[in-house]
């Protein structure tokens, strides 16, 4: 597999991108790809600015949750600038982009599992979070934060071993960041083009959703809900059916599929 630094002009050089990836921020080290990139975009950092860091000091996730990121894993985050319509089609469009590329890179078969993570063989390969500054009725920008256990060793960190993987442990051998920073990044045009082009995403990610119709059970805040999850709407909610027949919409949680 090819050598494994990175180094941004190892991003950009001939991405064959129009816009994400053209300008790339890198440094070894950084407390958080987002919060580098909330910085670049206030400081009106062009759209497709991609902020990449080999290892993150204070990497969070979703729900305020502090996301490990030791070096040889992707860390990075994408500043876009778009219409407040394709706001909630970006984590879609992520997801698809980050299965898409893992498959095309590794030969690995992913899966979504809603709201935002993909999976390997069933555990956790990456998560996504996706951060945004909204005015009334427009964007001033929204950050797209990936994190991928690439070569991260499993031995190392026993306490994630039960719900997580990396793709060298998947596939017994290193995987190539830059290889697969590359295909994402071109990935993610892709779809955020045909976004904007009036090309859907939607149907695509909630066919891949290995979460529907399936017994569940959501976690979202003090309240934990059991059910059926049916379908995921538009906007890219869970749409939670409970035993009595009702139906209930869910914005934000964490599921555990009980079969
Ligand atoms: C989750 O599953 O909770 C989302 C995790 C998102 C992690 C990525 S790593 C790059 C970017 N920088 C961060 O601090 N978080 C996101």
């Amino acid at each position: 597999m090819a050598e494994n630094s990175l180094s941004a002009a190892s991003i950009t050089s001939d991405l064959n991108t129009r816009l994400i990836g053209q300008r790339v921020v890198y440094h070894p080290v950084m407390t958080s790809t987002m919060e580098v990139a909330r910085q670049e975009a206030q400081n009106d950092a062009e759209e497709g600015t991609v902020i990449i860091a080999d290892e993150q000091t204070a990497g969070r996730g979703r729900l305020k949750r502090v996301w490990l990121s030791p070096g040889g894993n992707i860390a990075l985050s994408v500043i876009l600038r778009p219409s407040i319509a394709h706001l909630p089609y970006l984590i879609m469009a992520a997801a698809l982009a980050v299965a898409h590329s893992i498959e095309a890179i590794t030969g690995l078969k992913p899966q979504l599992k809603w709201p935002n993570d993909v999976l390997v063989k069933g555990k956790k390969v990456c998560g996504i979070l996706i951060e945004s500054q909204v005015q009334t009725n427009t964007v001033d920008y929204a950050i797209i934060g990936i994190g991928i256990n690439v070569n991260l060793r499993l031995d190392d960190f026993p306490e994630i071993l039960p719900i997580a993987t990396s793709l060298s442990h998947e596939l017994g051998k290193e995987v190539s960041r830059v290889t697969l920073i590359r295909s994402l990044l071109v990935e993610i045009e892709r779809l955020y083009l045909a976004l904007q082009a009036g090309v859907s995403v939607y149907e695509e990610w909630r066919d891949s959703l290995i979460t529907l119709g399936k017994q569940v059970r959501v976690a979202s805040g003090e309240t934990t809900q059991e059910g059926i999850a049916e379908s995921v709407a538009r906007d890219g909610s869970l749409l939670l059916r409970h035993p009595d027949g009702s139906l209930t919409r869910i914005l934000s949680g964490d599921v555990t599929l009980r079969d």
